[in-house]
């Protein structure tokens, strides 16, 4: 182990996962043959398979497995008075502050303090003549025009959350989808932040995917489902297998609490970075409802027409982001071990999100393997994803896998033309079993629905 992974508090550092997304095309530096675009990404193949898996995980959760929570796919441009209403455009903001001397720009709360006790003080490359101007608030708001008139009636900005697309539906949610208190709104997008420092890889980005939920309660109701929503979001990570040991629940202090918040808990993943927000469970009260009634000029309320109860609903909001997520799974299958005196770097992920979940390789180009494992790919594809992969030697192709995370690789060798049989090899334990050709699908598909732990646990 080297010594910067030595010190890197999960074993892996940020480098090795940046390393390992550029080499096997999970995530590219955006823009990259224009020198690139600070803190911008682009996904490929791989890592848009395994994010996707994140968020069918997530809707599962959500939909599927649930009756109490809908869908909805908001827009990105939205009112610019939703964005007053939500305090977004007074009070999204974060402190900032410029060194006079190397002209970079940082985040006053993100300085360490001084001896003196007055912030800002430092910043990290700091020289002797370096010198900070006072802090001053930043709006992180993208800010745009609709139309080709470029005046104040068409400002419009980006939205830097996805809540709000909730909020400004919760009428038609009530009226069409006929549901009453408690319920949810579930919704998965792009989210625009200026963030002032982005960095660590995918961790902060100033474009990236959010998975949030407002659940709307009654009041008295509120602090119970607070509770539920954070033990239920944490069973989330953990039963795709993120190890125990590196998420925590971490309540908010009274003065780290937004301005909508009565309670919020962040889930706090062990990053290589140390323990960092993975997700943010808050309890919102009816803040946003009553902000928006009283701006848009709606009734924004629940009423019981059996009862006559009349109430503006509170709400409950698990926030997660997709792109962070998906860094915390990657950070947490990361493996290097060594297997007939070679090296293998492995991605340990569950198989339900593992990008390809089998590889059908024939042993060698030849003697009719490769035809018979183009039959079998074909076979399995419509039913799970799957990868057919011919080139360089069987060794090489499933080091190549165990990167990519492929929990299963299927050979097919001289054997598979005598008797129908093949080589079922398993990514974690490096079993190799034979067995049929002929219903290799199901058997893939009763795997993949195992409950499934890390085998980095031991
Ligand atoms: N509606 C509440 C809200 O947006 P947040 O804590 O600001 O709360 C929720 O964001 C989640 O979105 C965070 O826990 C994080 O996972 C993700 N997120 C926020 N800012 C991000 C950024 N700049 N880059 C990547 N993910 C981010």
């Amino acid at each position: 182990m080297s010594e910067e992974q030595a010190a890197a508090p999960t074993g892996v550092t940020m480098d090795e996962i940046v390393a390992l997304c550029k080499r096997r095309g999970f995530v590219f530096p955006s823009s990259e043959i224009y020198g690139g675009l600070g803190s911008t990404y682009d996904y490929g193949h791989y890592g848009v398979l395994l994010k996707q898996n994140v968020k069918s995980e997530w809707w599962r959760a959500m939909l599927q497995e649930r009756d109490d929570i809908v869908a909805l796919d908001s827009a990105i441009l939205q009112h610019p008075k939703v964005w007053e209403a939500s305090g977004h455009l007074a009070g999204f903001t974060d402190p900032m502050v410029d060194c006079k001397t190397c002209k970079l720009r940082f985040r006053a709360d993100k300085l360490e303090d001084a001896a003196c006790g007055r912030k800002p003080s430092k910043h990290p490359g700091e020289g002797p003549d370096c010198e900070l101007t006072d802090s001053r608030e930043f709006n992180l708001m993208f800010e745009t025009t609709v139309g080709p008139v470029k005046d104040s009636g068409s400002v419009a900005y980006l939205r830097p959350e996805t809540a709000q697309g909730i909020f400004i539906n919760f009428k038609n949610v009530l009226q069409f989808a006929r549901r009453k208190p408690p319920f949810g709104i579930a919704q998965v997008g792009k989210s625009f932040r200026n963030e002032i420092t982005p960095g660590n890889f995918i961790f902060r980005t100033r474009e990236f995917e959010q998975m949030e939920m407002e659940y709307f309660t009654a009041p008295d109701q509120a602090d119970a489902w607070y509770g539920r929503w954070i033990e239920t979001r944490l069973n989330w990570y953990l039963d795709l297998g993120i190890r125990p040991d590196f998420l925590r629940v971490r309540p908010h202090d009274a003065d780290e609490l937004s301005h909508y918040s009565s309670a919020t808990s962040d889930v706090e993943y062990l990053f290589p970075i140390g323990w960092s927000e993975l997700e943010g469970i808050a309890n919102r009260g009816d803040f946003d409802l009553t902000q928006h009634a009283k701006f848009s000029g709606e009734k924004l309320e629940y009423f019981d027409q059996q009862t006559g109860e009349r109430y503006v609903p509170h709400v409950i909001e698990p926030a997660a982001g997709a792109d962070r997520a998906t860094l915390a799974f990657l950070v947490d299958a990361y493996d290097t071990e060594e297997v007939e005196g070679r090296k293998r770097t492995v991605l340990k992920l569950h198989p339900k999100l593992a990008p390809v979940k089998v590889a059908v390789l024939p042993l060698v180009s030849r003697d009719g393997m490769p035809e018979r494992a183009r039959e079998i790919f074909a076979e399995l594809r419509p039913v799970i994803q799957a990868e057919y992969d011919e080139g360089g030697s069987i060794g090489k192709r499933y080091r190549r896998q165990d990167e990519i995370g492929t929990p299963w690789g299927v050979t097919v060798d001289g054997q598979t033309l005598e008797d129908g049989t093949v080589t079922l090899r398993d990514r974690d334990s490096l079993t190799q079993e034979r067995v049929n050709a002929e219903g290799l699908a199901e058997l893939l598909t009763a795997k993949l629905a195992e409950p499934w732990t890390s085998p980095k646990l031991g």
